[in-house]
């Protein structure tokens, strides 16, 4: 009996000093394995008398037991506290300044221009885009643009060859759209788009920049439509106690034709420096769709008409943040472009 627990104490005793999951694997196989301590005490059996047996039996069955248990305790221990110190290890120092991510942010242009097309989305507007390498046909032609116009020269359009070449403005989408939806009237659509000329790029010229088209065609559209649609836009745009003007113009493609000003938003109409003393900014071209426009894409003027204007995002967005050249925009200088709210 003092053998029997001086076994077992001796057991217990390396069970406990076990003191990471290698060694207690170990002590596992060293008391219970094929060449074990336990198997050692089972072999012993066959030297016992018979009634000897059941009892000898049945201590080595406890002991076994007992063994398994206290094994199976102190691994589970020994697991949890590897798990914490490998937690520890691995602790971030949540105090240490990380480093700055940079947050990708919209274009000022773009935040114009979705800006546009979400007072016009709600308006019932769809978007409409076109191709930037455009075809003279719909660039020029179908609006109403001669072929001895100035805007035609070499020296002014980007022409590929004699029939493509990088659209000078938006209104190419203008035609494309009353082409294709002629028969599908009536049209209310915002193209926007990059559009090129061969400017010399300084503080108020680039030779890339994007402009808005907006058209409308159906039955009885007329002027107080443009201009009831253009007063809605720019309160929207610049705020709600802007008023706009409408001075006579020309272009080839609309009569009449009108320059539409706003007043100033920074002297509210008294003069300054922005608005040239005059109290009041020009911001886009429009008109009433030319009748030849209408009838070259295939539709009847005799029964319907149209308003259409032409808006440049860049001149927008440098009146609504004070950016005083517009090569800026094309700059990609962080310190710019950083600058710009992101578009809710
Ligand atoms: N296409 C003209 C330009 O680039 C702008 C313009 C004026 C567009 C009047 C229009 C319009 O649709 O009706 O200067």
């Amino acid at each position: 009996m003092q053998q029997w627990d001086k076994i077992k104490e001796e057991g217990l005793a390396i069970i406990r000093h076990a003191d990471n999951l290698s060694r207690i694997e170990q002590v596992r196989i060293d008391l219970l394995g094929k060449k074990g301590q336990i198997q050692d005490l089972m072999k012993q059996m066959k030297d016992l008398d018979n009634h000897q047996k059941p009892l000898f039996g049945k201590m080595v069955n406890e002991l076994k037991q007992l063994f398994e248990e206290e094994i199976s305790i102190k691994k589970n221990e020994l697991e949890e506290t590897k798990i914490l110190t490998d937690l520890k290890k691995d602790q971030i120092d949540i105090s240490l300044d990380g480093d700055d991510a940079l947050v990708a942010q919209l274009h000022p242009l773009t935040i114009v221009q979705k800006e546009v097309e979400s007072i016009f989305m709600n308006m019932g507007y769809q978007i409409v885009e076109g191709p930037e390498v455009e075809l003279d046909l719909y660039n020029f032609e179908r609006a109403n643009i001669p072929m001895n116009h100035p805007a035609r020269d070499m020296q002014d359009t980007f022409y590929i060859d004699l029939q493509w070449l990088l659209r000078t403005h938006t209104t190419a989408i203008q035609t494309r759209v009353l082409e294709t939806k002629a028969n599908n009237l009536p049209i209310k659509v915002i193209c926007p788009g990059k559009t090129y000329r061969r400017d010399d790029d300084d503080a108020t010229h680039s030779h890339q920049f994007t402009q808005m088209e907006g058209l409308v065609v159906g039955e009885g559209i007329n002027l107080a439509d443009l201009k009831g649609t253009l007063e809605m836009m720019v309160k929207k745009l610049f705020g709600e106690s802007r008023t706009i003007r409408l001075r006579p113009s020309y272009f080839q493609f609309t009569e009449p034709s009108m320059e539409v000003d706003v007043s100033c938003f920074n002297c509210n109409g008294l003069g300054c420096h922005i608005c040239k003393k005059t109290g009041w900014i020009e911001i886009l071209g429009a008109g009433m769709v030319h009748p030849k426009v209408l009838e070259m894409a295939g539709i009847d003027f005799r029964k319907y008409s149209g308003f259409a204007f032409g808006m440049g995002v860049e001149r927008v967005a440098m009146l609504k943040y004070g950016i005083d050249d517009i090569r800026n925009f094309y700059l990609n200088d962080m310190r710019f472009l950083s600058n710009f709210d992101r578009f809710e």
